[in-house]
């Protein structure tokens, strides 16, 4: 069995890595093609060993299309993904799009795998934010074990997770500085180069930006809608890699031990915690890896039944392309799709 697979978005970020772990997982395509914006119409993308011509989405009709990854932002994502789902076609998205709405299932595959079956009401399965992807992987397990009442995390986002553009405002900045040339500020609020900036995606009224409050909605809505959460996201001049210093508060007690052995035996998780110079994982050392790593896990003596760690992983992967392929994964291994076109 296999399936005609659509990659929208396939000249990003996070559409290139979508091919690469389509291919490097050997989902069972039959065919896959790659579309995004007029712009790119003709441009070669690698799948494996092969190459793809980009096409145009609006140019492309979706009726014998069984899958469509769907990583092209939010406002093209509002206007096709409805009318692909309408065609018979999945579509996992992953802008934040449809992600809150109680029709359309929020997929971590690790934590909550039984929500998918409400995808058939709209044909559209939703991916998380990379940010709260990598933190729902660590805590699900600890939630089973011991309960948690409430998180606070501070994140240190990479540029990677603004796109394409986010990558080359962070290089272009970098060098200009180095060579003593004006350095222009266009992606981000303010120079990213030699810098960090405590603001994601746009304020709120209570003062909030919508990076954070994403990570509160959707932690809720995945993992338990009893978790309180506060979260302060930060944009850090790492290419790849999203890190995240997490403080949780359990109704039960447990201990840092307990807390290791757990997260060693958890799916998707690595734990990586020596108490020696260089015994924990960077965001440097996440790229490329599909684990979410833990490390630093310490009892927070200043509450009852807390604890702290430091968790990495990366964003273009389990943030975002790992996570979607594993949806469609799910999907396949559930039985919950056929392909439209029977193999020769
Ligand atoms: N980066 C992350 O860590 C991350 C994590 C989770 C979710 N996401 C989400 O994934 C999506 C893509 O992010 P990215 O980082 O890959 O961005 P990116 O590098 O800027 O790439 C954007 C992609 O969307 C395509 N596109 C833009 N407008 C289009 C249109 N009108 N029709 C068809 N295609 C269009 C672009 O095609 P052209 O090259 O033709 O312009 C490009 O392929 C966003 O929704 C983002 O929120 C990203």
């Amino acid at each position: 069995m296999s399936f005609k697979v659509a990659v929208v978005g396939a000249t990003g970020n996070v559409g290139r890595e979508m091919l690469n772990i389509l291919e490097e997982r050997g989902f069972p395509v039959s065919e896959v093609v790659a579309l995004a914006s007029r712009r790119s119409m003709g441009t070669e993308v690698s799948f494996g060993d092969r190459t793809l011509k980009v096409r145009p989405l609006d140019q492309y009709d979706f009726s014998d299309t069984d899958i469509c990854i769907m990583s092209a932002g939010g406002n093209v994502s509002k206007e096709w993904s409805p009318k692909i789902g309408k065609q018979g076609c999945v579509v996992i998205d992953n802008s934040s799009a449809f992600r809150y709405d109680q029709d359309v299932p929020l997929i971590v595959p690790e934590v909550n795998p039984d929500a998918i079956s409400l995808f058939t009401r709209k044909n559209i399965i939703a991916n998380p934010n990379c940010s709260t992807a990598q933190l729902v992987v660590a805590l699900k397990p600890l939630h089973d074990a011991a309960t948690i009442k409430r998180v606070v995390v501070a994140t240190y986002q990479s540029v990677s997770g603004a796109g394409k553009e986010g990558m080359d405002e962070l290089f272009t900045q970098t060098r200009a500085v180095f060579v003593a040339d004006q350095v222009d500020v266009k992606k981000f609020t303010k120079r990213i180069a030699f810098n960090v900036i405590p603001h994601i995606d746009v304020f709120l009224d209570d003062g909030s930006t919508k990076e954070e409050w994403k990570m509160v909605a959707e932690t809720k809505k995945m993992l338990d809608p009893k978790i309180k959460l506060t979260a302060t996201c930060v944009r850090v001049p790492v290419f790849i890699g999203h890190s995240e210093a997490v403080n949780i508060e359990f109704e039960k007690p447990i201990t840092a031990d307990e807390a290791r052995d757990i997260l060693r035996d958890a799916p998707g998780c690595q734990v990586l915690d020596k108490r020696e110079d260089g015994g924990y994982i960077t965001p440097l050392e996440s790229a490329g890896e599909d684990a979410t790593f833990i490390s630093r896990i310490r009892e927070d003596s200043t509450i009852d039944n807390g604890l702290s760690m430091w968790i990495v992983s990366d964003n273009l992967r389990k943030g975002a392309a790992l996570n979607a392929v594993q949806i469609a994964e799910l999907l396949v291994e559930r039985g919950l799709i056929q392909p439209k076109k029977k193999a020769a």
